[in-house]
């Protein structure tokens, strides 16, 4: 029985999403694309050029113009992959806090999400990917053949943003990441376009409590799972 060729996993920030998949994708030996990269890239191209983040024409004409690119990892310093644009390596920049701050508004941009999607969709087309986001089970790839909804509590997610940050070496509060985490929830799941929400096919993964190697285990009984009914 063929395995899933499109793993489509959606849920809140910092859920866990990008460490899962990178994981599930290794061992499929699959594509692992994490379609929040290119929201963050907009978003830090547009502060680097002070472009005001309400300016919702000038932010869609970036996004319609300005090449993303996502390559293997060049350097070990952590990094799953390369973030490339105008010559530019700026895979650790797109996770600064100012991106943090003002990729939620970018994302809700209609023309933003019209741009990026299309690119997300044809890659997604190829197959064996594992792509990651808000929208990839309901709006990018519906006919994905495997979709997880991976879930945590605001409070959990804000515990693992701080440690990642802290781990880094860089400043950290709690209850500022905490507050950030809930506000990018609330953007996310109201927008107009696209909201995260929970695809009617998605089976649903709770990783409060569970540790990377649990929900691991999980998501490989319900590729299994996706295997059989395919
Ligand atoms: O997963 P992330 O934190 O890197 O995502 C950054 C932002 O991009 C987040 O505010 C939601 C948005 N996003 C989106 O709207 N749709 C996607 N497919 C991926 C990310």
């Amino acid at each position: 029985m063929p395995l899933p060729s499109i793993i489509a996993i959606d849920g809140p920030a910092a859920s866990g999403k990008s460490t899962l998949a990178r994981l599930l994708a290794e061992e499929l030996g699959y594509l692992y694309f994490d379609t929040g990269v290119m929201y963050r890239a907009v978003t830090w191209i547009a502060l680097q050029r002070n472009l005001v983040i309400e300016d919702e024409a000038a932010i869609t004409s970036l996004a319609q113009s300005i090449p993303i690119d996502v390559r293997p990892p060049s350097e070990q310093d952590g990094r799953a992959y390369d973030v490339w644009v105008e010559g530019q390596d700026i895979t650790w920049q797109i996770r600064r806090p100012e991106v943090d701050a003002n990729v939620s508004p970018v994302s809700a941009y209609a023309g933003v999400r019209r741009a990026l999607s299309a690119q997300q969709r044809r890659i997604g087309q190829r197959g064996r990917v594992v792509m990651v986001g808000r929208d990839i089970g309901t709006v990018v790839l519906p006919e994905a053949g495997l979709k997880i909804y991976l879930d945590a509590s605001a409070e959990e997610r804000a515990r693992r943003r701080y440690k990642e940050l802290i781990g880094r070496g860089e400043q950290a509060d709690y209850e500022q990441i905490l507050a950030g985490v809930r506000r990018r929830d609330h953007i996310d799941s109201t927008r107009e376009v696209a909201p995260l929400s929970i695809a009617e096919d998605a089976m649903i993964l709770n990783s409060d409590d569970l540790s990377i190697v649990q929900v691991l285990e999980l998501a490989r009984e319900m590729v299994n799972q996706a295997s059989k009914a395919g």
